[in-house]
């Protein structure tokens, strides 16, 4: 499958992002915790170079906490500091404030030796689309924050949300192009509902979710749906359009409408706590 993405607003989002980049100190970068390689943008190092930075590995809570723990240990060696969080329950988001100090050490001692005392760090938000970048802002923003600047819609400048006296958020995040190039990568981006599924063959990606969910998650379809998974992926397939009561006129099997039920059921985390690269896998890549 050629798993398509959108390369004509690149430019623009490049160009936006370098001009955001030149105001901010730190770079809150976040990615998939089911992919956190493949959801990366293949820039991120050369546009992030010389600021300080952090990775959220968003949508912990969809991956497997195994390896939400290698990935966390797999950045700390490469000397980024990460933090697991749930942008939609929050959870998580209260220990980014003492990563953020840590991430911003060196820079808040060159301030201090330069006598700048209490000078705010300031930090934006960079990722690829469907990332949850809106929903982690308005988690870590959360309802205490004051916007700085004038009323939106006056001004024609930056918003600032000032999240403490430490700490000050451009309120729109940088949006980021994933390695479209790379198929793999595709494929999961596809799985993880990061491609808008009216591009893709329905079928073909249940039938890579199912061989992928057999080889490392086994028993999980047999678990779900109760479908034997010794077979083949196609009678897998078939067999969960039988149990699922998934037809079309006269009995036959309704591939499609099983494929996104499995991957709607994949994607919202009901089939469990499901990662789609281990570091050793990313690393070779
Ligand atoms: P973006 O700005 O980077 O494009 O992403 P956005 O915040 O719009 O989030 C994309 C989707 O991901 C949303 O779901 C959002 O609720 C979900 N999401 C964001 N962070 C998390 C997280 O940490 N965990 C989980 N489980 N989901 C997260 P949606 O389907 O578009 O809407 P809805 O399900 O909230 O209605």
């Amino acid at each position: 499958m050629n798993y398509q993405w959108y390369p004509g607003h690149m430019t623009k989002a490049r160009r936006m992002m370098q001009e955001n980049l030149k105001l901010i100190d730190l770079m809150i970068e976040l990615v998939d915790a089911r992919m956190p390689l493949g959801s990366r943008n293949p820039d991120i190092d050369e546009l992030g170079r010389n600021k300080a930075r952090i990775i959220i590995l968003n949508k912990a809570d969809l991956a497997d906490p195994a390896c939400n723990r290698m990935w966390a240990d797999y950045f700390k060696t490469r000397g980024i500091h990460t933090v697991e969080v749930n942008s939609k329950s929050g959870s998580g988001v209260r220990s980014i404030q003492s990563v953020v100090r840590e991430a911003c050490k060196e820079k808040i001692e060159r301030d201090r030796k330069r006598g700048i005392l209490n000078r705010p760090i300031r930090a934006m938000v960079a990722g690829i689309p469907n990332v949850g970048k809106s929903t982690f802002i308005n988690a870590f923003a959360g309802k205490a924050c004051t916007k700085t600047g004038n009323k939106p819609g006056v001004t024609k400048g930056k918003q600032w949300i000032r999240l403490n006296k430490n700490v000050e958020l451009l309120d729109t995040p940088g949006i980021l192009w994933p390695k479209f190039e790379d198929q793999q990568v595709g494929l999961h981006l596809a799985l993880i509902g990061s491609i808008n599924d009216d591009i893709l063959r329905m079928e073909e990606l249940a039938l890579e979710l199912i061989a992928f969910l057999r080889s490392r998650y086994a028993g999980t379809l047999c678990e779900r749906f109760g479908v034997e998974e010794d077979g083949e992926d196609y009678a897998i397939l078939t067999d969960l359009c039988i149990r699922r009561r998934c037809f079309l006129k006269g009995e036959e099997p309704d591939l499609r409408k099983a494929s996104s039920m499995l991957l709607d059921e994949f994607r919202s985390g009901k089939l469990g706590r499901i990662t789609l690269e281990v570091p050793e896998q990313g690393a070779k890549e």
